[in-house]
C-alpha cells in the first residue's frame, strides 16, 4: 500500500470528509482571523483544506495546527486564487491575451507561482479558462476571450507556469482549469445564469480549452456555478463522471466553486444539504467549496444509501494523493520558508516582467498619427478619472495585490516625460452624476499640446458579478470627454477596462484610442511606453469589440447561414439599424509600423487527409522602425458535413523585423487543424477543399486566402 493508501485506511470516515472539506479565513487589517470554530475544525480533522490564507507565518501557523496538533498530522491544502498574480499584478487575463505570447503566458504565471508559494499557498484556483463572446458579462476580464484554440494555448501556457516541472517544488503550485463548462454563455450574459448551449459548441468551442489544460497535467478542475439545460455544472454526471473522468481519463481533485454545492437546492434539482452532498460526489466532485454539504450531509447520505463508502474513499484518496504530489507530506512548511524560494525572481525582475506583460497587453485600436506622442509635446494634460487612480490599476481578482502598488497613467507619464509640463485634472469620478469638475479639466486642457483622456471603469465593474446590460461608459464621462474634445486639439483617449467598452463616438472623434484594460502593478509605466513610443505596440484584440451591445453574443467564427448578409438585399442576416460587423475585429492592433503580407502559398494544392500542411507568407514593415507582426492562420472547411465556421483561428506566428524589411515566415498547419466533431462529436477530416487564410486580424476583407484540397488515395 502506498503512503497515502495507508493514511486511508487508519481514518475515521469523519476524518475522511474533512479532507473533503475546504474553509476559509477571513481577513482583517492585521492579517488572517479563523472564523467561529475553524481552529476546532482543524484540529478534530474535520477541515482539510482553506482557501483564502496566506503569508507565510500565518500559513505556517495554520499548518502546524493540521500537522502536528490532529491524530493523524495530515497536512492543509490551502488555496487562493491568484488569476494574474500574487504580489506583484500582471495585467488581467483578458489583457495578457491579448499579447498572443505563450511564452509571455507561462512565465507570468511561474512568477505567480514563486510568490504565492512564498506566501505559504499550495494550490491556485486558476486559470479560468471560460471562452466567452458576450461583453456584458463581467468576468470576461478573467479569461482569454473568444477563441477555443487561443485559449488552448493560454491554458497550456499557465498550467506549465503554475505547476513547474515538478509540482512538489517549493515553487510550484496546483493549477485549477475552471469554470468547467461553459460558464461564459449565461443567458443574457447575467453571471449565474443558466447556460444552453449546444453539444456541438461544447465540444467545439468550450470544452477545447480544458482538453488543453488537462494533457499539460492540470492537477485540479473547478466546475462553474451555471447550469447546462438545467443540469447544474456541479452535479454534472454527463460532463463530469463521463466526460472528465471516464473519457479523458482526469484522475486528480475536481474542486467545487464557492457554496456550489449548497446551491444544488436553489437550482432546484436537491431539497437539502443531504441530498445536495449525494449530487456532487456522485457526479465526481471531490472537495467542497465552503457549502460545508459533504461535513452536514454525507455521513446521513451513506446512511441513506444515497452514495457509498467507496465513493468518500475515493474523493479523499484523491484530495491525499494531491497533498502527497505537492509535496506536502515530505515537508508541509516547504512553501513559505524563504529560503526556499529568496533570490529566485529578484523584485526587480519581477517589476521588469510586469512592466513587459502589460506593454504587450495593451491595444492601439485607432491612431491618426498622434501616436507616439511627438517629442515636441511641451504641455500635456492628463484628465479623467483613470488618470490616477492607483488601485483601479489592478483589475479585478488582485490577489494579495497591495492597493498601493501600481504606478498610476499620470506618474507613469510624469516619468517618462520630464522634460514636459504635465497637468492633470479628474473631471468627472467614475460613476456617479457630479460634472463639477469638467470646466476645471477643460481649462486645464487649454493650453496644452496634447490630451491624454482617461476613461473607463473602475476595477469592480468587471469580474465576478460584475455583468452590465450596457458596457459603456459609466457616470458621466462622456460629457467629460465630449466637452474636452469640442476643442479640437488633439486626444487620445485610453480605455481603462476589463471588457470592450462600447463606444464608437470616441473613435470617430479622438485622435487616437487605446485599450489599456486593467495592467497591474507597472500599468502607467507601460502605457507611458507605448504612449511614447519606446514599445511600439504589439497588442491585438483576443475579442471582438461591437459597435453596440445588441450586436452581443459576437465573434468572428460564426456560420455562414443560408442567407449571408448583403446589405442590397433585404432578406439576409443583418441588422436594420446598424452593420453587422463589429467596431474592432478579433485580432485588430496597431503597431507604430505599418505592416503588410504578401504571397501566401503553400507547398500543394492537394494534400492528404491526415498530414501537416506548411503555409508560407511574407512579412514586410513598412515603417520607419524596428516592429513586430502577429500573423494569424485561418482555415475554413467549405463544405463538410456540419457546416464550418467561415474562419476558425488555427496557428499564429511572430515576427519581428527590421525597418523597411521583408521576410518569409513559415506556419506549420498540423494535420490536426483540419479536424472537426463528426456527428458522435468525434475528431474527423472530411476530404474536401479548405480555405487557408493568413492576416493580420481576423477582418475578412483582409485576408489573404489560398485553397487547397485534402484528399484520401
Ligand atoms: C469564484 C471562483 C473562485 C472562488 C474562490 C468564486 O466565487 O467563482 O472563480 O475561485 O470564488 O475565491
Amino acid at each position: 500500500m502506498s503512503r497515502v493508501e495507508t493514511l486511508l485506511a487508519a481514518m475515521t470516515l469523519e476524518e475522511k470528509i474533512g479532507q473533503l472539506n475546504m474553509a476559509t479565513a477571513d481577513r482583517v487589517v492585521t492579517g488572517p482571523v479563523l472564523p467561529g470554530d475553524t481552529e476546532a475544525g482543524i484540529r478534530s480533522g474535520r477541515i482539510g483544506c482553506m482557501l483564502n490564507l496566506w503569508g507565510a507565518e500565518p500559513a505556517r501557523a495554520i499548518q502546524r495546527m493540521a500537522v502536528e496538533e490532529t491524530r493523524l498530522g495530515i497536512p492543509l491544502l490551502l488555496g487562493f486564487d491568484v488569476v494574474h498574480g500574487h504580489r506583484t499584478i500582471f495585467p488581467i487575463p483578458l489583457a495578457e491575451a491579448a499579447a498572443f505570447d505563450a511564452a509571455l503566458w507561462e512565465r507570468t504565471a511561474r512568477v505567480a507561482a514563486v510568490e504565492a508559494a512564498e506566501d505559504g499557498i499550495a494550490m491556485t484556483f486558476a486559470p479560468m479558462l471560460d471562452v466567452t463572446r458576450d461583453p456584458r458579462w463581467g468576468r470576461i476580464a478573467e479569461g482569454p476571450g473568444e477563441d477555443p484554440w487561443l485559449a488552448s494555448r493560454f491554458a497550456e501556457a499557465k498550467v506549465r507556469g503554475f505547476q513547474g516541472d515538478d509540482l512538489s517544488a517549493a515553487t510550484s503550485v496546483a493549477a485549477s482549469a475552471k469554470h468547467f463548462l461553459a460558464y461564459g454563455a449565461p443567458t443574457g450574459g447575467r453571471d449565474y445564469a443558466s447556460v444552453d448551449v449546444s453539444d456541438r459548441a461544447l465540444h467545439e468551442v468550450y470544452l477545447p480549452p480544458f482538453q488543453a489544460a488537462l494533457a499539460a497535467g492540470c492537477a485540479t478542475v473547478m466546475p462553474g456555478f451555471n447550469d447546462i439545460a438545467g443540469i447544474p455544472m456541479t452535479a454534472h454526471v454527463p460532463l463530469l463522471r463521463h466526460w472528465l473522468r471516464g473519457q479523458a481519463g482526469f484522475d486528480g481533485v475536481v474542486v467545487s466553486d464557492y457554496n456550489a454545492i449548497a446551491e444544488l437546492i436553489r437550482h432546484g434539482v436537491a431539497s437539502d444539504l443531504v441530498e445536495a452532498a449525494a449530487l456532487a460526489l456522485k457526479a465526481g466532485v471531490d472537495i467542497d467549496m465552503m457549502s460545508s454539504a459533504y461535513a452536514r450531509g454525507l455521513s446521513t447520505a451513506l446512511e441513506r444509501g444515497l452514495v457509498e463508502i467507496g465513493e468518500i474513499d475515493a474523493a479523499a484518496l484523491r484530495v491525499l494523493t494531491l497533498k502527497e504530489q505537492l509535496g506536502l507530506f515530505d515537508d508541509p512548511y516547504r512553501r513559505g520558508a524563504s529560503s526556499a524560494t529568496a533570490g529566485s525572481y529578484e523584485a526587480a525582475a519581477r517589476r521588469e516582467l510586469a512592466r513587459e506583460a502589460a506593454c504587450r497587453a495593451i491595444v492601439v485600436l485607432t491612431n491618426s498619427g498622434l501616436l507616439p506622442l511627438a517629442a515636441k509635446s511641451r504641455r500635456i494634460a492628463v484628465v479623467g478619472p483613470l488618470a490616477n487612480a492607483r488601485a483601479e490599476m489592478r483589475g479585478s481578482w488582485s490577489a494579495a495585490g497591495e492597493p498601493d502598488d501600481p504606478v498610476t497613467i499620470l506618474e507613469g507619464l510624469r516619468a517618462a516625460l520630464p522634460g514636459s509640463e504635465i497637468v492633470f485634472a479628474e473631471g468627472v469620478a467614475i460613476d456617479g452624476e457630479d460634472v463639477r469638475g469638467v470646466a476645471e479639466a477643460v481649462a486645464a486642457c487649454r493650453a496644452a499640446d496634447v490630451i491624454v483622456l482617461c476613461l473607463g471603469e473602475a476595477a469592480w465593474m468587471s469580474g465576478e458579478a460584475a455583468s452590465r446590460a450596457n458596457p459603456v461608459l459609466p457616470g458621466r464621462q462622456r460629457q467629460l470627454a465630449e466637452a474636452v474634445l469640442d476643442l479640437g486639439k488633439p486626444v487620445v483617449a485610453l480605455l481603462s477596462c476589463g471588457r470592450p467598452l462600447i463606444a464608437p463616438w470616441l473613435e470617430e472623434r479622438a485622435g487616437a484610442l487605446v485599450a489599456t484594460w486593467f495592467l497591474g502593478s507597472e500599468a502607467g509605466n507601460a502605457i507611458a511606453d507605448v504612449l511614447t513610443g519606446r514599445f511600439n505596440p504589439t497588442g491585438r484584440l483576443p475579442i471582438t469589440w461591437p459597435r453596440d451591445i445588441g450586436q452581443a453574443p459576437i465573434f468572428y467564427a460564426a456560420r455562414s447561414s443560408g442567407r449571408p448578409n448583403n446589405p442590397k438585399d433585404h432578406y439576409t442576416s443583418k441588422y436594420l439599424d446598424m452593420p453587422v460587423e463589429p467596431q474592432f475585429p478579433f485580432g485588430h492592433g496597431l503597431s507604430y509600423s505599418p505592416l503588410a503580407l504578401e504571397n501566401l502559398s503553400v507547398g500543394a494544392e492537394k494534400f492528404q487527409a491526415g498530414e501537416d500542411v506548411l503555409a508560407s507568407v511574407d512579412v514586410v514593415n513598412q515603417g520607419a522602425i524596428a516592429g513586430e507582426a502577429t500573423i494569424f492562420l485561418f482555415i475554413r472547411d467549405v463544405v463538410a458535413s456540419v457546416a464550418r465556421p467561415l474562419l476558425e483561428l488555427k496557428g499564429l506566428a511572430k515576427i519581428t523585423l527590421a525597418p523597411g524589411a521583408r521576410e518569409n515566415v513559415r506556419l506549420p498547419v498540423p494535420a490536426s487543424a483540419f479536424a472537426f466533431p463528426n456527428a458522435e462529436f468525434q475528431p474527423t477530416i472530411e476530404p474536401g477543399r479548405f480555405e487557408l487564410s493568413v492576416g493580420l486580424s481576423a477582418d475578412r476583407t483582409r485576408l489573404l486566402t489560398v485553397s487547397i484540397e485534402a484528399i484520401v488515395d
